[in-house]
């Protein structure tokens, strides 16, 4: 076994190590670093794993550990103290914290560009940001960190004090932990005896199974077991919605993408259970791919699934639409088509099972601890009291880990081993597994007066929703639903369907069918504009939505509607500007349709005078957390640094996925209830006497109806988020600013808000420009982060943030949703900003043939 001996953050060390490992394993799995993570090893794109090697940064992915032998290796860790505390500070405060996977790896680097007293020029600094990719915030405030602490303007702590209620700009809960590394994601966890798994996936995304030969991987150094569709006590089949995805293919059933699980290797390293799970010998029969949705519907298509490949379709149909049609001044018809894209949250899928006498112990990264917990027992046949399931804060997710992934992969392999089984997924397995954005194609028609009003839509949508139903249903449900955007249509028809495919699967993604339609309707509306000869801000004056209107899915808009107040608020730059495109956005807040949207939040009494507050939604770096202890802080007037947050499968606070930008708007409620009911003892008790006693908080909202409900007043969602954004273009084509107009009902942390919508925007515009994410043959043309078209640093525009608040008359404080609405109309104000320049209507995304998308496409997709 080859050694190397190097310092390591000051102190020589020496570890041997299996031939093949890059350093920055040898440094996470043999050395015990954590601030090192793997967002894409060994491809050396997202800078997570960046070290100083000899005082300069480096990617330990990159480095054989043989390349370091007798140099020295500084970590986060091992950065001077003081200088650790100015940068970690200074990020928490300018609110450059989101999930926080990225940021240890900027961290480090920005040490090296405060070392050098390089953080005054902005433009170098976000030259040097390059090697790195952050998918949650945008990079401005990451910038403005960096130059903050270079200019020594770092606070001296990094928790607002006093700044802790409603409408507080109230920093991130554990924020310096996130800047610094220090907070563990699943992949850092280590537990006694833990062994290491990692699957083998199908080659072929239609083939059959003929014959699956473990003999040489279960002959591998370090290999523990290795488990098949066999080995399953349980339900095979998993689904949020439709089980139809099978946990592993069996021998003699065909595949349906290449992100299928045929085996799950264990070994005693991570390293060796991935190298191992190579040596897994698959024979197949290779079948030809049913990849083009359109073609899956002929009669004639094989079958994905039994039942046909058609999953679904949904209606909507208010008024007249032929008699208006054939009375419209102006009749508009285009087809319009959206790209698949990747999330590219940075931390990959992980999961740590740990059995014991009773049951198991599951942490996740999901976004729904109760429905893992649910499938997780399923699948090992347990009842689910069995099987307790703790988010451990995740890396990122934008909808991309809604659907079981690796879960219960790991918690089987910990059950019939009968030892704590950690599954990390590589970047490029988390790519192949997980569903995607939908791409839709999109018929409409449009009738306007002659003054520009609209006057009917009739709107075909098709989803290719790929191998597994995942949520497809319900984001062609909201694509159905918010087709004709935040506009007034008197007559609509609409029909979207859901259709499987070989190709990968598709489920949520932030905006969950939104953005697609909003590219639509908007483009549809320049138009229309365009023959009435008026500008983009009047024709969408002329039919924004009032409350007293009717939205696409029936559902009249009440007094909390304030889209007009959006647009308002961005006249006047648009106006005066010479190149520029405005769009509008509204986007559902919570489930609806007939779903329940729950929220539920516990508050214990601890020992010490501190309390827990608990809930079954989410942290993914949208500051949920950080949120509920404002709203009990701010109830009870006791200190947000006495109160830790986690996110459980406790019954009690069952909340369903964290989906649809619900978490912040339904949470805060039921922390309100609780809080409240907390205070209510305060007046007669010291907060000591209260100790172990529990205050529970719920809100149900349970008036939604289904679409196409025939309810004479259809209420489809508990409310909406709405905005208006315009993108100014320089006078080479370029994407100058963006001016991003948001009614949230209530920032209840402005800092978090403003941050959701700076990230959402700046992917956004890599949905218009650059991002895609093709297959041929079901098969992905890549699976590299680097192919993805992610916007850099470097060229990501300010984005000029309005907060608007039209209070809500259900979410907590007024408060609406916030995640999602963010990149709903930017794809679609590009278009218009480009047509201003260059006067081609775009129809499809990307536009990586305008000039805004100069530079930005990755070079192996330019053609
Ligand atoms: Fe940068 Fe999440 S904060 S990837």
């Amino acid at each position: 076994m080859p050694v190397v001996s190097f310092r390591l953050n000051g102190t020589g060390i020496t570890v041997d190590y299996d031939d093949g490992m890059h350093l920055l394993e040898v440094l996470r799995e043999s050395c015990g670093i954590t601030t090192v993570k793997d967002g894409c090893a060994p491809e050396g794109v997202c800078g997570c794993c960046t070290v100083l090697l000899d005082g300069r940064p480096a990617l330990s992915c990159l480095l054989a550990p043989s390349q370091v032998d007798g140099r020295t290796v500084t970590t986060l860790e091992g950065l001077p103290e003081a200088q650790r505390r100015v940068l970690g500070r200074a990020f928490v405060q300018q609110g450059a914290v989101q999930c926080g996977f990225c940021t240890p790896g900027v961290v480090t680097r920005s040490a090296h560009l405060l070392e050098k007293g390089l953080t005054n020029d902005r433009k170098r600094v976000e030259r040097a940001l390059a090697g790195h990719l952050c998918r949650c915030t945008g990079w401005t405030r990451m910038v403005d960190a960096i130059q903050a602490a270079g200019e020594s303007r770092a606070p001296r702590s990094a928790d607002s004090a006093g700044h802790c209620g409603i409408g507080a700009p109230s920093t991130r809960y554990r924020g310096l932990e996130h800047a610094l590394g220090d907070k563990p994601y699943v992949a850092d966890l280590r537990v006694e005896g833990m062994l290491h798994a990692a699957v083998v996936l199908s080659a072929h995304p239609r083939a059959t199974v003929l014959r699956l030969d473990t003999a040489s991987a279960e002959g591998m150094p370090g290999v523990v077991r290795v488990f098949t569709a066999d080995h399953i006590p349980g339900q095979r089949h998993v689904g949020l919605i439709v089980p139809d995805w099978p946990i592993m293919v069996a021998v003699g059933e065909t595949t349906r993408c290449v992100g299928d699980v045929l085996a799950v290797v264990v070994a005693d390293q991570q390293y060796r259970a991935r190298r191992a799970a190579l040596e897994v010998v698959v024979e197949y029969r290779v079948l030809e791919p049913v990849t083009d949705p359109a073609a899956a519907l002929d009669e004639n298509a094989p079958s994905i699934h039994d039942g046909g490949n058609l999953l679904e379709r949904c209606f909507y149909a208010r008024g007249d639409v032929e008699s208006a049609l054939a009375g419209s001044a102006h009749v508009v018809e285009q087809r319009f088509t959206t790209q698949r894209i990747e999330h590219a949250f940075l931390e990959p899928e992980a999961c740590l099972a740990v059995p014991s006498n009773d049951g198991l112990t599951v942490y996740s990264q999901g976004q729904g601890v109760h429905d893992d917990q649910r499938q997780i027992a399923s699948v090992l046949a347990m009842n689910p009291d069995a099987v307790l399931v703790e988010l451990v804060t995740n890396g990122g997710a934008f909808g991309g880990k809604e659907d079981l992934s690796i879960q219960a992969h790991a918690a089987l392999a910990a059950r019939l081993c009968e030892q704590p089984v950690r599954l990390v997924l590589t970047r490029t397995q988390s790519i192949r597994m997980h569903p995607k954005r939908h791409p839709l194609s999109l018929h409409y028609t449009v009738g306007a007066d002659a003054d520009g009003r609209l006057t009917a839509a009739r709107v075909r949508i098709m989803g290719d929703t790929g191998a597994y139903a995942s949520v497809g249903t319900k984001v062609l449900e909201r694509a159905a639903g918010h087709c004709c955007g935040p506009y007034r249509v008197p007559n609509v028809d609409v029909d979207s369907s859901t259709v499987y495919t070989n190709n990968p699967p598709c489920g949520a993604m932030r905006g969950f069918g939104v953005p697609q339609t909003a590219f639509a309707i908007e483009g549809i509306l320049d138009t229309i504009a365009e023959r009435v000869g008026i500008d983009g801000y009047d024709i969408r004056d002329r039919n924004i939505l009032e409350p007293g209107d009717y939205f696409t899915t029936g559902q009249r808009m009440d007094e909390s509607c304030g889209i007009r107040q959006t647009l308002e608020a961005v006249r006047d730059r648009y106006k005066g500007a010479r190149h520029a495109g405005i769009a509008c956005g509204i986007k559902n807040t919570g489930i609806g349709n007939g779903m329940a949207d729950i929220g539920r939040v516990l508050v214990r009494v601890l020992s010490g005078e501190r309390l827990e507050i608990r809930t079954g939604y989410t942290e993914m770096g949208q500051g949920l957390h950080t949120i509920l202890r404002q709203v009990v802080a701010h109830e009870t007037g006791l200190d947000p640094e006495t109160m830790d947050v986690i996110t459980v499968s406790d019954p009690s606070v069952e909340c369903g996925m964290t989906t649809a930008s619900r978490a912040t708007a339904l949470g805060s409620v039921a922390a309100r209830i609780a809080a409240e009911k907390l205070a209510a003892a305060l007046e007669d008790h010291h907060l000591e006497q209260l100790e172990s006693r529990e205050f529970h908080g719920e809100y149900i909202c349970d008036f939604t109806v289904a679409p196409g409900s025939d309810a004479p007043d259809p209420v489809t969602h508990l409310t909406f988020g709405y905005a208006t954004q315009v993108v100014l273009l320089d006078d080479d084509g370029l994407i100058e600013r963006v001016v991003a107009a948001h009614d949230v009902g209530c920032a209840i942390n402005p800092l978090l808000c403003t941050g959701q919508i700076e990230g959402s925007v700046h992917m956004g515009l890599g949905y218009a420009l650059s991002e895609d994410f093709p297959c041929s043959a079901g098969v992905p043309h890549s699976l590299r982060l680097a192919d993805l078209g992610i916007l850099s640093a470097a060229s990501t525009p300010p984005v000029d943030v309005i907060l608007i608040e039209v209070p809500d008359r259900v979410g907590g404080y007024g408060s609406k949703g916030v995640g999602e609405i963010g990149m709903v109309p930017t794809a679609a104000a590009v278009a218009g900003a480009l047509h201003a320049f260059d006067g081609v209507r775009r129809t499809s995304l990307p536009m990586t043939d305008s000039p805004a998308a100069r530079g930005l496409v990755p070079k192996s997709r330019r053609t």
